[in-house]
């Protein structure tokens, strides 16, 4: 039976049983909570039957805007296509060099190769996860002529000297914020701190659509057309191609159930935070490694991830409890099969291998109670 608890103020919907029952990222629970006004986004589209660049995707983009504050935003089909994207706008082109970080999800590497260019990485900081700025300069050559940082569980990477750098050597920046919608750095949000910004609306993702979705934002006039083109096969007007682009959009009834959702995200993402002191509170002074945010930033807390140095023990005793976890991520980029054509060995990157192997995310979303991250600290951490 589904009914309405009132809980620490926050309005959570619960199942009434005897058991615990703890949901990853709680998608169902969120479709209950806006299901009336997401039914009738969808049957709205059904209606008119526009279910390729409809209204709500001019509406969705127009709303992700003034979320945002950028001045271009871009919808498109995916976080993975967002990427390829933003470098084919900037004109990214086979042998160029991309500096990112191995501690990442294999889209952010996969794309540079995809374009023909190199990824180049640089270990990452062992407090936020994000690539070491300090290390970035030293893998500075003739070709490189981007940086992709990615804002790694929902925190951007320091991009104060990320931005210096670039500036110096007049580089572009990339940011990867697939899992960091809302968050902020100096009080820019993530969507404004490159030159061209991307994000994923995958399902899990803090704001996530019901499939694959994705967007692209930026302050550049004339990106923001390119882009506007590259994903629709490049095309200029109607069976005109100016450009090879792709087939990128997002689809109407996506952009739909979408816009629904961002109306209520400055809440989820204030339940986020919630959650996460709560887990920060509760298990402050155990023999393990919280989540360390930069003064600068802000997360969207996609994850919550702590590092314990018996992991797979700790994995095995949550997953008995039935309490789902996950290891974002367990194998480092370098040392995918993959990329072994790059030649990069273990022990190239101390930090992430050392993180790779103790790290491990709890269930993190908006929705979850008090009691139940206490159950999940006390009984299976
Ligand atoms: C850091 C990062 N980049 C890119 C992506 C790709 O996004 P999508 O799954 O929407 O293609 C993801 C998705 O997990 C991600 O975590």
């Amino acid at each position: 039976m589904i009914r309405v608890l009132g809980y620490n103020g926050r309005k959570v919907l619960g199942v009434t049983s005897n058991h615990m029952k703890i949901d990853f990222a709680n998608l169902q629970y969120q479709y209950q909570l806006y299901k009336a006004e997401i039914d009738t986004a969808i049957h709205k589209v059904l209606d008119n039957s526009n279910y390729i660049m409809g209204s709500e995707v001019n509406e969705l983009e127009r709303n992700l805007q003034i979320f945002t504050g950028a001045k271009h935003a871009i919808t498109c089909s995916s976080g993975t296509d967002a990427l390829l994207l933003a470098m084919m706008a900037l004109d990214i082109k086979p042998g160029d060099e991309i500096i990112t970080t191995p501690f990442t999800f294999i889209a952010t590497a996969e794309t540079i190769k995809l374009m023909g260019a190199v990824p180049v990485f640089v270990d990452i900081d062992e407090k936020t996860y994000n690539i070491d700025s300090s290390k970035i300069e030293a893998k500075i050559t003739e070709k490189t002529k981007a940086i992709i940082p990615v804002s790694l569980y929902g925190q951007p990477a320091d991009m104060d000297t990320i931005v210096t750098i670039t500036d110096r050597y007049n580089l572009k920046v990339i940011v990867d914020g697939a899992q960091s919608f809302g968050s902020t750095f100096n009080g820019i949000t993530d969507s404004n701190l490159g030159d061209i910004s991307t994000t994923s609306f995958f399902p899990a993702k803090p704001l996530g659509c019901f499939g694959d979705g994705g967007a692209v934002f930026t302050d550049d006039d004339t990106i923001a057309e390119k882009i506007r083109s590259l994903r629709v096969h490049g095309q200029s007007k109607r069976y005109h191609h100016k450009y090879i682009g792709m087939g990128g959009r997002m689809d109407t009834i996506q952009c739909a159930i979408l816009d629904v959702k961002l109306k209520y995200y400055a809440q989820d993402l204030a339940l986020r935070q919630e959650v996460a002191e709560k887990y920060t509170q509760t298990l402050q002074g155990r023999d393990l490694i919280l989540p360390s945010i930069d003064s600068r930033a802000t997360s969207a807390w996609a994850q919550y991830s702590i590092r314990i140095k018996n992991r797979d023990e700790v994995q095995a005793k949550l997953k008995e409890r039935t309490i789902p976890t996950a290891i974002h991520y367990p194998i480092p980029l370098h040392m995918q099969e993959c990329f072994s054509y790059l030649g990069y060995k273990q022990s190239n990157f101390p930090v992430t291998e050392k993180v790779c192997k103790e790290i491990i995310s709890l269930p993190m979303n908006p929705y979850l109670s008090n009691d139940k991250i206490e159950y999940i600290c006390k009984e299976g951490i």
